[in-house]
């Protein structure tokens, strides 16, 4: 995705060369500036003809090819509903440039100019970045594991035709909004570049997407960017006393790692750091409490909160947004063997809990539980963010369209689901009532790791909320939401990247938060 031209454009779009030319169209014929009129100069009426006819109606997410047959430098004009003003949002341009992207590359068309900053879309930073990602993240495909793909390429180069990478964007800008739009670029690309490696540990079979392998992955990204990298191996871990990861990994014959990695840029806005927790399961079985054959194999995308975490961290460092970031993945698998854990069995975890572990499918929870107490107990963090692909539940409860927010500070909560609103990976909060916290009561420990029939999501926050230590803290459960069963307009079909652009935006607020910064003040002079 590095290897795509994008640029912004000033000019006049009806003189710019590119293979297609992306114009916006609403829903009630209207499109931006005077492009409607003067399309129909070049063009002989033709767009006025479709669009009178109804051959096109300018329907979100609608899009034609109209050929220029040598009329204008490009060979398409594109024309892209932008369905009814009131209702559009950046969310929906980036899906309809996804959607543009993707046919344009099923044509072979591997030059495009986007002309819908043009159409007073809202911020044109947001506009533009829209635009990118959709574009950029549409394109994404995963195909190292097909021969046949690898062969045609090959030939493709070759003969110098067939399947041709994606090439160019240029963003078409007036003079005003010129920075705006570059700044929406340079953000775009930083979080694509955090999705797309997000979404290929995701996509990795769990043979080769491993804990070792992907300490790996995050130890290379982290020495390109200054990014502090550490792991801590098995015997390690038993000796720091994070009992219930070493719990879950013993069924496993993969080492289990936890990966530490720390952004702490000299213009850092806090004097306390955030804590980023993901959890990093490169392949669920449900162990001993064995899940069903059906679908299995997705659980190899067990792991997407922890990418999230890599990939944020990524893209955080690329822009330098000045905020202290600690980001850390416990990672294993969750394996059913003569050295599992067995239903019933007791771990002690970092603060001390004990949990007694009544379904070792219910794995997640316990694995989060010594990341964050351990890594409360170490940063002493300003705030606690953690991802993870908890629960089945929060797909029961909010389908595949929403994260399940949870957490004990409803200011921070807050703030994430604005965020979430604007880019386009919006959440919904769910309660954490005291009376949750009963189910998970054990006869024999402090605590079990299951909590009965109802409500599945909020009593496996109730359990993580035991591992905070009472500090500010968010917890997003992205079970539903990690990957897609079919191609959407961005996001081909399998693991999402769910989580990157959501936080690279939030800590980019968090970075010009003044309330964090006062509060860390007041905190320091107390002491
Ligand atoms: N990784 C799963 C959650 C999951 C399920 C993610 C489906 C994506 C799709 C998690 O470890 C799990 O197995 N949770 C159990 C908890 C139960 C045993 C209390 C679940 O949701 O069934
Ligand atoms: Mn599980
Ligand atoms: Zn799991």
């Amino acid at each position: 995705m590095d290897k795509v031209e994008i640029a912004v454009k000033t000019g006049d779009p009806l003189t710019s060369t590119a293979e297609g030319l992306v114009m916006g169209v609403w829903d009630d014929g209207r499109m931006a500036q005077d492009f409607r009129k003067r399309l129909d100069g070049v063009l002989q009426g033709e767009v006025s003809r479709i669009l009178d006819n109804g051959e096109f109606k300018g329907a979100s997410n609608d899009v034609l090819f109209l050929p220029t047959m040598g009329k204008l430098p490009v060979r398409y004009v594109i024309l892209a509903g932008l369905g009814s003003s009131e209702k559009t949002t950046p969310e929906l341009i980036r899906r309809l440039s996804g959607t543009v992207a993707r046919a344009a590359r099923s044509r072979n068309i591997s030059s495009l100019i986007s002309t819908l900053v043009a159409n007073d879309l809202g911020e044109s930073e947001d506009v533009s970045e829209a635009i990118v990602e959709g574009t950029l993240l549409s394109l994404y495909r995963f195909d190292q594991y097909k021969s046949a793909d690898k062969e045609k390429k090959e030939k493709g180069k070759k003969t110098g035709a067939i399947t041709r990478d994606f090439g160019s964007l240029h963003l078409f800008s007036s003079r005003d909004s010129e920075k705006k739009v570059r700044k929406g670029i340079e953000w775009a690309r930083a979080i694509v570049r955090g999705t797309y490696l997000a979404r290929d540990l995701g996509n990795h079979p769990a043979n080769v997407a491993t804990p070792s392998m992907i300490a790996q992955t995050a130890s290379a990204e982290c020495e390109k960017r200054g990014i502090r990298f550490v792991s801590y191996d098995r015997e390690k871990l038993e000796e720091m006393g994070l009992g219930a990861l070493v719990g879950v990994a013993k069924g496993s014959m993969e080492p289990a790692r936890l990966i530490q990695l720390e952004y702490r840029p000299s213009k850092a806005a806090n004097t306390k750091p955030v804590l980023l927790v993901g959890k990093t399961l490169t392949f669920d079985s449900g162990g001993i409490s064995l899940k069903p054959a059906e679908k299995m194999e997705t659980m190899k995308g067990d792991m997407s909160g922890g990418a999230a975490v890599l990939g944020t961290m990524m893209a955080i460092a690329d822009l330098g947004i000045p905020l202290w970031v600690v980001g850390l993945m416990p990672a294993t698998e969750n394996m059913p063997s003569g050295t599992a854990n067995k239903p019933g069995d007791v771990l002690r975890a970092f603060n001390g809990k004990t949990i007694e572990v009544i379904n070792t499918d219910a794995e997640g929870r316990l694995i989060l539980a010594d990341a964050l107490s351990w890594g409360v107990k170490k940063f002493d963090p300003a705030l606690v963010i953690d991802l993870a692909t908890l629960t089945g539940a929060v797909t029961v409860a909010l389908g595949a369209h929403a994260i399940g927010v949870l957490g004990n500070n409803q200011k921070r909560m807050e703030e994430v689901l604005e965020i979430g609103n604007r880019v386009g990976e919006r959440g919904w909060q769910l309660p954490l009532f005291e009376e949750y916290f009963e189910q998970i009561k054990s006869p024999i420990a402090d605590i079990q790791n299951v909590g009965g029939r109802g409500g599945g999501t909020i009593t496996a926050a109730a359990f993580l909320s035991h591992f905070v230590d009472e500090k500010p803290w968010v917890h997003l459960d992205i079970a539903g939401t990690a990957w897609v069963e079919s191609d959407e307009p961005y996001k081909p079909k399998g693991n999402v990247g769910i989580g990157i652009r959501l936080l690279t935006h939030y800590f980019g607020m968090l970075a010009e938060d003044k309330g964090l910064r006062k509060h860390e003040k007041r905190e320091i002079r107390k002491k």
